[in-house]
């Protein structure tokens, strides 16, 4: 084991950043009780403590708000609030408390939802203002944030952030990890750098800058953003003709994707870019119109009718769709292999599997001891990996994408861009959709917007700005004449 330090000043925001697999989702869940270390120890307000569970940190006011979020969708706001610790009264749980102390909380926190709302209906954004709810309910004096932004609107990011400068100014010291680098430069007092599970330095006020934190996390120059080749497009492998959706059945969709191309999807959240992208899938197959491959009409009723026609999808949601946790990187990486009724992975196939499972980890640089390392012991941006290249060792005709730089840190971020270029030059056919406007600008050959479940316009390489997306994005026609 590695040693690492950190420490807080009360009223301090403290950034930690570090590449996938630094170690610091570990330090965070040491520091909240969740694991505890072999060696060293933890002191607050000079005194030595020892945490061996997560309520005995949360007594001494410390709370962790994990990368994967960690309610129970099953249970309502207040209910997941107060779980574990519930009033009561006479014995019995005192619902009506419940309800009132939540609503104070909601209020603080500014989500306008009943508490008694079913905590699996609300979006992830949501579903993390109640975790930090839940965490004033018991007074945090020190709040642990493990990548709070990676899955909400800039809007909800916004009220993150200014709930943020408020617990600070109350005397809330927290701890934010992020990937994104503008968030921390915005927020941070300080930033601890970690690399390969120890500290790799420390800058404060003024030294946080762009340049210099990529420098102490990664030791060497990125540049700011990854700018690509651009190779000639082959003919017409992928069109959808006007197709409907289930979600947004109102709105006809038509387009084309072409051999070797990049087909950015950019919207604001809620304009269908997940769903359009889970319909080409087969997850929530089409209500109407028609798709082609290759000259062909294919049907997409299901994922496995998706895959044997070489159509993949790497979705947002790695825990809930992308992954089996406790199952091993070669496993997972073999899982679109398997077919209905086949017992185990076979032979011949397990070696097969084994070989891609390598080459997989080798051209991703997935960090994990063996391919046989259960995936639920990786760092979440090695997680999101293995789902890319589980369905990269499909040789798919036609990759789809949905965020696929989530929870990526920056040096990784290029290797995917490349290999996303690479492909595209091997004549895959791409398409993506991403929130990040740099990824959409930098990477897509062309760009279709979508707003509210409709196409609102589609831009070529010499039309693309940022603000023709965001004007498209949020509904305006915008003049898509080429730039002079
Ligand atoms: N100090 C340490 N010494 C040795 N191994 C460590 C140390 N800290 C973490 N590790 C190991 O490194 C692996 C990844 O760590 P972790 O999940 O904390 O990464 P992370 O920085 O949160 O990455 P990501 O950005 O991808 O979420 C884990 O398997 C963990 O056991
Ligand atoms: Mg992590």
């Amino acid at each position: 084991m590695d040693q690492v330090s950190l420490s807080l000043g009360q009223g301090e925001v403290l950034a930690v950043i570090g590449e996938n697999g630094a170690g610091k989702s570990t330090l965070m869940k040491i520091l909240a009780g969740v694991q505890t270390a072999d060696s060293g120890d933890i002191r607050m307000d000079g005194r030595n403590c020892h945490f061996e569970s997560t309520r005995e940190a949360m007594d001494h006011g410390i709370v962790l708000i994990h990368q994967e979020l960690n309610l129970c969708d099953n249970l309502n706001i207040g209910q997941n609030i107060f779980l574990g610790r519930e009033p009561r009264t006479a014995g019995i749980i005192n619902r009506r408390e419940i309800n009132r102390r939540s609503s104070e909380y909601l209020k603080m926190v500014g989500l306008d939802v009943a508490p008694t709302t079913v905590v699996g209906s609300l979006t992830i954004g949501k579903q993390q203002m109640v975790e930090i709810a839940k965490a004033l309910s018991v007074n945090a004096r020190v709040l642990i944030m493990d990548e709070p932004t990676s899955s909400l609107s800039s809007k909800e990011s916004d009220a993150l952030f200014r709930l943020i400068g408020q617990l600070r100014d109350q005397g809330v010291s927290i701890i934010y990890i992020s990937h994104r680098l503008s968030e921390v430069k915005r927020l941070a007092d300080r930033v601890v750098v970690l690399r390969d599970g120890q500290n790799a330095g420390e800058l404060q006020g003024e030294q946080i800058q762009h340049d210099a934190m990529v420098q102490c996390m990664v030791g060497r120059d990125v540049s700011q953003f990854y700018s690509r080749q651009r190779h000639p497009t082959g003919d017409v492998v992928f069109k959808a003709d006007k197709i409907r959706t289930f979600e947004w059945p109102q709105h006809e969709l038509s387009f084309e994707i072409r051999a070797g191309e990049i087909v950015g999807l950019a919207g604001l959240v809620g304009a269908g870019r997940t769903e359009l992208l889970q319909s080409l899938f087969g997850i929530t197959p089409l209500i109407a119109g028609e798709c082609w491959l290759e000259g062909k009409r294919v049907l997409l009723n299901s994922p496995s009718e998706a895959i044997d026609h070489g159509i993949c999808l790497v979705p947002e949601d790695r825990k809930q769709h992308g992954l089996i946790v406790d199952f091993s990187v070669v496993n997972n990486i073999g899982l679109p292999n398997l077919k209905p009724n086949q017992r185990g992975f076979g032979f011949s196939n397990f070696a097969k599997q084994r070989h891609s499972s390598i080459e997989m980890c080798d051209l991703l640089d997935i960090k994990t001891p063996t391919i046989r390392q259960l995936v639920k012991f990786l760092s979440g941006g090695n997680q999101q990996k293995v789902v890319i290249g589980k369905w990269l060792a499909q040789d798919p005709k036609i990759l789809l994408l949905d965020e696929p730089t989530r929870g990526i840190d920056i040096g990784a971020k290029e290797q995917i861009y490349k290999l996303m270029e690479q492909l595209a030059s091997e004549s895959m056919a791409i398409l993506f959709a991403s929130s990040e406007m740099e990824e959409i600008l930098g990477l897509a050959d062309r760009v279709i917007v979508l707003h509210e479940g409709h196409v609102s316009g589609v831009l070529d390489h010499q039309q693309l700005s940022e603000q023709a997306v965001m004007q498209l994005a949020t509904g305006k026609a915008v003049d898509t004449k080429p730039k002079a």
